[in-house]
């Protein structure tokens, strides 16, 4: 899924976080690249699956991966990340990874806190923000975050699902550098294939959409940017 940022964005020895590790596929590429790879995953059924694939996933660099069963909104879950990260000898992640639920289209579990559940889009985008300000937390400065997030359709209204969250980040102090657009056709296994009528929508309503996703990428600041006190002209 994130092979190419992980190939960009890190180099051999990098720490990688994912805080929505899910079946592990970014912590896979992790082994395979040589970058040590730490995961959140909320469900602890899908967190132990997902350990089994890991384990059996080669591991020609030797490099340190695990996944931590937690909620990725909570600071408790920011702070277990850091403490692990500092076992593996480092203060913060080299490239943080997103890749949350779109929001209700996909129901993963009935874990409290699994943001799938969450009811309100509010609700859900305020969620994306803490998780946000968590992911600027363990990233080193001047480290790439990549945001992997749909759009969704509700109610014949087109919801700018990713925009929105994107929104949240920025807000979390990150820069975007860019929105890489993803066709999903052909390669919608998970993403709600047979309830997410898109395209059938698409061509009735008389626009054309293709079904997608998108790759954002963001970067943390080097330095925090010094802000004038209020009332006081920079
Ligand atoms: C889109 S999937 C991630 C897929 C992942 N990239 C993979 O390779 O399988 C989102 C994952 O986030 C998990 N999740 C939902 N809410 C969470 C939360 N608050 N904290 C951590 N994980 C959560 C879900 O259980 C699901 O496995």
């Amino acid at each position: 899924m994130c092979g190419w940022v992980l190939k960009r964005f890190t180099k051999r020895g990098d720490i990688v976080v994912d805080l929505f590790s899910g079946m592990g596929t970014t912590l896979i590429e992790c082994k395979h690249l040589g970058r040590g790879g730490l995961g959140v995953e909320i469900d602890p059924m899908v967190a132990e699956r997902s350990l089994q694939r890991i384990k059996s996933a080669e591991n020609p660099f030797n490099v340190p991966v695990a996944v931590l069963v937690g909620d990725s909104t909570l600071a408790v879950t920011a702070k277990r990340v850091i403490a692990t990260l500092k076992d593996w000898g480092t203060d913060a992640a080299d490239c943080v990874i997103l890749h949350p639920p779109y929001h209700d289209i996909i129901r993963f579990s009935e874990c409290d806190g699994d943001l799938s559940r969450v009811t309100s889009e509010g609700d859900f985008l305020d969620k994306i923000g803490l998780v946000a300000r968590h992911a600027f937390e363990v990233l080193k400065p001047a480290g790439f975050m990549a945001l992997v997030i749909g759009d969704k359709y509700v109610d014949s209204r087109l919801v700018p699902l990713g925009f929105m969250c994107m929104q949240r980040c920025i807000d979390a102090g990150f820069v975007l550098k860019a929105i890489n657009v993803k066709e999903i056709l052909n390669n919608e296994r998970g993403k709600g294939k047979n309830s997410n009528l898109w395209k059938y929508r698409a061509l009735l309503g008389g626009f054309y959409l293709f079904k997608h996703e998108y790759v954002m990428i963001f970067r943390k600041p080097a330095t925090r940017a010094k802000r004038a006190p209020k009332g006081v002209a920079p």
